[in-house]
């Protein structure tokens, strides 16, 4: 292929001269690895892009798919149904906490998002608190890249060149502080009190104006950050005082993340919604899905008279495809234990990313489940430059990473090995002392 061939494609969130000056292509997949055009195996300690949990190309994944797609290639979900989403729907909802059993489609964690923060608002309304209309995020939170999405987030380069974004929307501090909680293994003790800052955007506008706080349980691609130990049930505690909905953006953290279907699972914290993708069909076709508590699938249900009582959807929603790949990655990571596997492998990859203390240019490390993020000082007036030349010279020799800034994320596949875990490891160890 010739490199002006590449021209036509806008890459998403991607250098595009960069890259197609030096294109980086990957042609096949299989397990734990990726194939490139050149023939090289690359090891893929990312998962994609923290969405292949059972690893690639798995069998009875891409059978149901084809399977499905020689049956009903596409059904409306408007007014009409399919049994597949009704089944999948159930399946997820199974997974979710008590009290949650009702799940609404999109086709993404941006639509997940987007579709979360509607709803919030239609419940309100229909309990007659139509003032509820704010929402609470937070610094460094990434919750996809439509308008609900990066007004509620807290990714500087995502939000300031798209103008004003949804009105009256507050951020709560992150939770990161390396002074005070660097190279901690698993949750850190200090931080739980930035919780409180809640209660300073509550005195400030009134609990009842505000609908819902929303918030990663890990954030992952603002850099890994493991929320202090307290805090996220401390939000839980204020959110509920004041009548406000908990979000949690579980886009990355559901399905086996941590080792449990949830990230609430894991924690042990309710949340009222749960944005889901990514994992959901293992990556094979796009899927984004919202968990309901029950309270508010009723109270919108029935609040509304004759007619739709939510006017929000999109075509695809519940796309027989993405039901099929969806209920086969469920089975899979049912049948092969993944989840458990995931748990059982995290002390391992804790160990091994903590043995990059001394490495150069490494500032903090950071793990909770099958997720690690490795922080890099900045070159002088180059942010993001080290990282970036990290990911390139990892990739050249075998090993895709995910960068973010200055910091490297480590989330494989739930079914890595130790050895691979190893070479991960020993390969950026590498790859670190060589680069300025
Ligand atoms: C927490 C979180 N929310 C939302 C999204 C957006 O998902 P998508 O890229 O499928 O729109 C992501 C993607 O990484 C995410 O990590």
């Amino acid at each position: 292929m010739l490199s002006n061939d590449l021209d036509a494609y806008w890459m998403p969130f991607t250098d595009n001269r960069s890259f197609k000056a030096d294109p980086r292509l990957l042609v096949s997949a299989d397990g734990m690895y990726y194939g490139t055009q050149a023939g090289t195996k690359i090891l893929d300690a990312t998962a994609g892009l923290w969405c292949s949990n059972a690893g690639h190309n798995r069998k009875s994944i891409t059978e149901a798919i084809q399977r499905q797609a020689a049956e009903m290639d596409y059904a409306p979900n408007f007014q009409l149904g399919h049994p597949l989403s009704f089944a999948m729907a159930s399946r997820v909802s199974e997974m979710l906490p008590d009290g949650m059993d009702h799940v609404f489609f999109a086709n993404s964690g941006s639509e997940a998002v987007d579709s979360a923060l509607k709803i919030a608002l239609a419940y309100h309304r229909a309990k007659g608190d139509a003032a509820r209309t704010r929402f609470v995020g937070r610094e460094r939170g990434y919750h996809g890249t439509n308008f609900g999405g990066i007004s509620v987030g807290g990714i500087v380069n995502n939000r300031k060149h798209f103008g004003p974004l949804l009105p009256g929307v507050d951020h709560l501090p992150h939770t990161l502080n390396i002074e005070q909680a660097g190279f901690t293994r698993g949750q850190p003790e200090w931080g739980a009190h930035l919780a409180e800052e809640l209660e300073r955007i509550v005195s400030l506008h009134g609990a009842e104006t505000i609908a819902a706080v929303i918030v990663e349980p890990i954030a992952g691609s603002t850099g890994v950050l493991i929320p202090p130990k307290g805090y996220l049930e401390r939000l839980r505690v204020i959110t509920k005082k004041h009548g406000i909905l908990l979000i949690f953006d579980e886009v990355i953290t559901a399905f086996g993340r941590l080792g449990r279907g949830t990230a609430a699972d894991f924690f042990g914290v309710t949340p009222d919604l749960i944005t889901m993708a990514k994992g959901i069909t293992n990556a094979t076709v796009p899927m984004g899905a919202v968990g309901v508590s029950n309270e508010i699938y009723s109270t919108v249900t029935n609040a509304a008279g004759f007619g739709i009582e939510l006017f929000h959807g999109y075509t695809y929603s519940g796309h027989p495809l993405a039901c099929a790949a969806g209920l086969a990655s469920l089975n899979l990571y049912r049948d092969e234990g993944l989840y458990e596997r995931a748990s059982a492998m995290a002390p391992y990859l804790e160990e091994a990313v903590h043995s990059l203390v001394d490495a150069k240019h490494v500032i903090d490390i950071r793990n909770l489940g099958l997720v690690a993020g490795i922080e890099l000082s900045a070159r002088d007036g180059e942010p993001g430059r080290r990282a970036m030349n990290v990911f390139h010279d990892c990739f050249d020799n075998g090993l895709l990473i995910r960068v973010t800034g200055d910091i490297i994320a480590l989330s494989p596949p739930l079914i890595i090995e130790k050895s691979q875990i190893d070479f991960a490891v020993d390969r950026l160890r590498e790859v670190l002392a060589r680069t300025q």
